[in-house]
């Protein structure tokens, strides 16, 4: 079958970074897609071809086209309906993918557009509807998109996108946890003390102000990325791996999370200064919460994201409690964990106390190892590339369903209204508030 992707956001970054790398991919994997980039900027193809910064080889150009649309002229939806009617060949198979990369802003209306190039669609094609993150800026405005997407489109041909599900530490969470007996029977409230989730990244937004100036880190990364690690880390084992049995547990653990009402925003101190604006958009975020499920409940959850940071880490943490120290009255017994690195490369570390040689009965902590590339090899497709090509294939299993999503908004909801207490923090540096949430509960930020 022949799969035509109309690219909304076309020059956009994500198209250029993220999708274009994962096109090619698929089409050299065989998948017979074509591309229609949109954009508003470049006049004809020409000019978008030498604009871009395309790593693609030829054989990938034949396969991307472009038309420039401007939203808020009738033309572009005109030039586009010409250029689908030019593609298609109503005696073949072909399925029509209209992917949303647009400032959310931008949602509402490139929906309504879509609803109106679709009717005037004459041949029968089949079709799917591909919407970036966030969807929504809210619990009502996600309703509101759904309600217009629902006009034109099924649930089955809707595709909400959150790109952690197609990275492979996600999928990993869930095969750790449920392919192994030893870990299933310790991953609860009896063994487990506390859960750290440490997004810290290195870079600034100001290319992608215009995006990120009206979302901030809750829209960004809370309500999709941060909240779906959640569900994978704590949600109970799901019937089968089938999208419907996965969706099934994941609702369960995003039903039992009160609206957060432990966090601390801010903002780098430099945001904005490239651009010359003044902005206060929350870049970081700091927050606890609980799972409050009958395996969960009780253990704290401390959760820290953003931008510009010294260090870029991505890591969870999950500490067991010691009893042995306890036990045994020794306090320099260190409690075992399980440490998930993710940058630079994917690691999984399980700490445990053995015997340091040349001592009597003294334990250090020393750590088993799984690193991802040394086992499998470097070659794992890109999130992004797992992503389309679950697209392609009609298997829906890395998608949050529109339950998951309206419960993400309604979990992070306190977040998006507290715009008062925005603590500004130095570039590279951690906000203070990110520590004073630890201390108050006597903990620390684990780094190692
Ligand atoms: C995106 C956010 O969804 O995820 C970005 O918009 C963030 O702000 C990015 O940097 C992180 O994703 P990754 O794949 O680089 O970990």
């Amino acid at each position: 079958m022949r799969q035509i992707i109309v690219q909304f956001g076309g020059t956009g970054d994500l198209a250029q970074k993220k999708l274009y790398p994962a096109y090619l991919n698929l089409l050299k994997k065989g998948y017979d897609i074509t591309i229609i980039a949109l954009g508003r900027r470049y006049p004809d193809r020409r000019t978008f071809l030498s604009n871009m910064e395309l790593t693609g080889d030829t054989e990938f150009l034949k396969h991307l086209d472009y038309v420039q649309y401007d939203m808020t002229d009738f033309k572009g939806i005109e030039n586009l309906e010409h250029k689908i009617d030019d593609i298609i060949d109503c005696a073949a198979e072909i399925e029509l993918l209209y992917y949303i990369a647009l400032q959310p802003s931008l949602y509402e209306e490139a929906i309504k557009q879509i609803n109106i190039i679709d009717s005037h669609i004459t041949c029968k094609v089949s079709k799917k509807i591909i919407v970036e993150k966030p969807f929504g800026f809210d619990s009502e405005s996600a309703r509101r998109y759904n309600e217009i997407l629902s006009q034109a489109f099924t649930d089955k041909e809707i595709y909400r996108i959150d790109h952690y599900l197609g990275k492979e530490f996600m999928q990993n969470l869930l095969i750790m946890r449920f392919h192994n007996d030893i870990i299933r029977s310790i991953w609860n409230n009896r063994t487990i003390e506390s859960i750290q989730i440490i997004f810290d990244e290195t870079h600034g937004v100001d290319q992608r102000l215009g995006f990120y100036g009206k979302i901030g880190v809750v829209r960004d990364t809370i309500q999709n990325h941060i909240l779906q690690i959640v569900t994978y880390l704590t949600m109970s084992e799901p019937a089968s791996f089938s999208p419907e049995d996965i969706a099934t547990e994941k609702i369960k653990v995003l039903r039992s999370i009160k609206p957060i009402q432990e966090f601390r925003l801010g903002s780098y101190e430099s945001l904005g200064a490239e651009s010359g604006k003044s902005l206060h958009t929350p870049t970081y975020a700091a927050l606890k919460l609980h799972v409050n499920t009958f395996y969960y409940a009780g253990i704290p959850i401390y959760i820290r994201t953003g931008k510009m940071q010294k260090n870029a880490v991505s890591q969870i943490y999950v500490k067991f409690k010691n009893t042995t120290k306890t036990v045994l009255n020794n306090s320099e017994i260190v409690e075992n964990g399980v440490i998930i690195n993710i940058h630079p490369e994917l690691t999984i570390d399980i700490s445990m106390n053995l015997k340091q040689p040349n001592t009597s009965w003294k334990s250090k902590s020393v750590k088993f190892r799984f690193n991802h590339s040394e086992t499998f090899g470097v070659n794992t497709p890109e999130a992004y590339e797992q992503i389309v090509e679950k697209i392609l294939q009609s298997d829906k299993s890395l998608f949050p369903t529109m339950q998951e999503i309206l419960e993400s908004w309604r979990i992070v909801n306190p977040m998006l209204h507290e715009t008062q207490d925005i603590e500004i923090y130095p570039d590279q540096s951690l906000p203070e508030f990110a520590e004073g949430m630890m201390e108050k509960d006597n903990q620390t930020w684990f780094a190692g």
